[in-house]
C-alpha cells in the first residue's frame, strides 16, 4: 500500500502533484509520503499488538537516514536501529529517546562505543569476542554498564541476494554458533556488561518466511539453553529483513503472518522482544523522480537517457534490482507499449537502471518515478561523475517541504584543499 496514485492523468504523492514539485525543485528528486511510512509503521505495530507480544519498532536507519522521515516514525513511537555514530546522532537529532535506540554493527569502534554509552541508548549488540572485551573494558573505565545482547549467527540461508544476506557461517556478522553459548556466558559475567539477551539478522528483502522461522528457532534453542547454565536471557533483538514488493504481482510475507511466526517460534518465552524493520518501513515510502533528457534510437535498441543516474540510486546497478518506471504523466490507455532501456548519463554501461523494460513512448522533458525508491536510495548516493547529491522532500496531504536541499557547486567543492606544492 502506498499514496502514490494518478489523479486527473497526473501522478500524485498524496495530496500534491509530482510535477509541481518538480517544478520547485528541479530533478531528480526524492519524494517520500507521510503518510506511507505512517501506514507501514501502523500495520507493523498492529501485527505486533495483535499476536500479544512485548516489542519495541526500531527502525533500521540505515534504510532511510533522512531526519524528516525518522522523526515521522518517531513521532509514532518508533525507535532507532543505528550502525555508527553518524546515524546515532541523527537519531538523536530527530528526537528518538536515547532508551529506544540499538547499536549494530560488525566494526564499532571505541569512539563510536564509547559515544553511545555516554548517550545512554537502550542496548548494544555485540558481535565479536574483541567488541565484548574492548566495551566491558571501556564502560569499567567510564563507570558503566553496557547494555548488550550478543548477536549470533545462526548459519541459515536467507534465500535472497548474495550482497544481503547476512546469516551463513561464511558472514561476517554475529558469533560463531558453536562458540555463542560460550561467549553469552562470558560476557554475563564481565563487570562492564549488562548480558541482556540475543540478537539476530539474517538479511534483507526475504521473501518467505522459512528462513527466519528456521533462525528464530534456533534463537529459542539457544535462550532455553542459556536459563539452564544459569545465564539470564530477557531480550530478544530479531533485526529486519522482511522483503517488500518492487514490481506488481510480488508479494512477500505479511507483517501479520510474519509476527504470527514470532509468536509461534519465540511467543512464551517471556522476553522482551525488538524488530529492527527497514526496507519494510519506507521503501514503497518514496520515489525517485527524474526527467528524460534524450530518446536515443540506435537502430537495435531504444535507449531512454534520463537525469537520474546510478550514484543517485545504485540498486539496479548493485543488486540487480528492479524498480518500476513510473510515467508522471499518466499514459492514455490505448498508449502503445515498446520495450526500452532506461540509463542514465554516468560513463560506464552499469548505469542502466532497466533493460527492455515494456513503457509507453517517452519523449525529452518528460517526468519519471522510479518506484519503491525510500529504502537504500538516496543513503547510498554519491556525487561520483561529479553530480550533486539529489534532494529529498517530504510530503504530507498537500504540503511539501525539501527537507535536504541540493547542493550547488560551491558547497561541493568547499572541502576540496590544494596543497601547497602546487
Ligand atoms: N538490522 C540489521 C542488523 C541490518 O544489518 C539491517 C540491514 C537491518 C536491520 C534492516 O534490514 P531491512 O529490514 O531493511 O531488510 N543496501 C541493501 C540492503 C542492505 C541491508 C543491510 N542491513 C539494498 O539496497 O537492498
Amino acid at each position: 500500500m502506498n499514496h502514490f496514485h494518478y489523479r486527473d492523468g497526473r501522478l500524485f504523492v498524496e495530496d500534491k502533484a509530482l510535477a509541481d514539485i518538480a517544478a520547485e525543485v528541479g530533478t531528480p528528486f526524492y519524494c517520500y509520503a507521510s503518510a506511507t511510512l505512517a501506514r507501514h509503521y501502523d500495520v507493523f505495530a498492529a501485527a505486533i499488538a495483535d499476536n500479544g507480544l512485548d516489542a519495541a519498532i526500531c527502525f533500521a536507519v540505515k534504510a532511510n537516514a533522512s531526519l524528516a522521515v525518522i522523526r515521522t516514525l518517531a513521532q509514532r513511537g518508533c525507535g532507532a536501529d543505528v550502525v555508527s555514530e553518524g546515524e546515532l546522532r541523527l537519531a538523536l537529532r530527530a528526537g528518538v529517546p536515547a532508551e529506544r535506540i540499538v547499536f549494530s554493527g560488525v566494526g564499532k569502534t571505541g569512539r563510536e562505543l564509547s559515544f553511545a554509552l555516554v548517550s545512554g541508548i537502550r542496548q548494544i549488540n555485540v558481535e565479536s569476542l574483541p567488541e565484548l572485551e574492548s566495551l566491558n573494558a571501556l564502560a569499567v573505565r567510564m563507570g558503566r554498564r553496557a547494555p548488550v545482547a550478543v548477536r549470533v549467527n545462526p548459519d541459515v540461508d536467507a534465500h535472497t541476494h548474495a550482497k544481503i544476506s547476512t546469516g551463513a557461517a561464511e558472514h561476517k556478522f554475529g558469533i560463531a554458533w558453536d562458540s555463542a553459548l560460550a561467549v553469552c556466558r562470558h560476557a554475563d559475567e564481565l563487570p562492564g556488561i549488562d548480558f541482556r539477551g540475543l540478537a539476530v539478522h539474517i538479511g534483507s528483502q526475504l521473501t518467505e518466511l522459512a528462513p527466519f522461522a528456521q533462525a528464530f528457532a534456533k534463537v529459542r534453542d539457544l535462550t532455553l539453553a542459556l536459563r539452564e547454565a544459569g545465564v539470564p536471557v530477557s531480550h530478544l533483538d530479531l533485526g529486519g529483513g522482511l522483503g517488500v514488493p518492487y514490481a506488481p504481482g510480488e508479494e512477500p510475507p505479511s507483517p501479520a503472518a510474519y509476527a504470527a511466526m514470532v509468536r509461534e517460534t519465540l511467543g512464551g518465552l517471556g522476553c522482551a522482544l525488538m524488530f529492527e524493520p527497514g526496507r519494510m518501513l519506507v521503501g514503497n515510502a518514496g520515489v525517485l523522480v527524474a526527467k528524460v533528457i534524450y530518446v536515443k534510437e540506435t537502430g537495435t535498441k531504444t535507449f531512454v537517457i534520463v537525469d537520474a543516474a546510478m550514484n543517485d540510486l545504485i540498486r539496479p546497478s548493485m543488486y540487480s534490482a528492479h524498480h518500476e518506471v513510473i510515467p508522471v504523466a499518466e499514459p492514455a490507455p490505448d498508449a502503445e507499449i515498446a520495450p526500452v532501456d532506461v540509463v542514465g548519463p554516468i560513463c560506464e554501461t552499469g548505469d542502466t537502471f532497466g533493460r527492455a523494460m515494456l513503457l509507453p513512448p517517452l519523449a525529452a522533458g518528460d517526468l519519471v518515478a522510479f518506484g519503491t525508491a525510500g529504502a537504500y536510495g538516496a543513503v547510498m548516493s554519491s556525487s561520483y561523475n561529479g553530480r550533486p547529491l539529489v534532494p529529498e522532500v517530504l510530503v504530507k496531504g498537500s504540503q511539501s517541504c525539501v527537507t535536504r536541499r541540493r547542493p550547488d557547486y560551491e558547497d561541493m567543492l568547499a572541502l576540496e584543499t590544494l596543497p601547497n606544492w602546487l
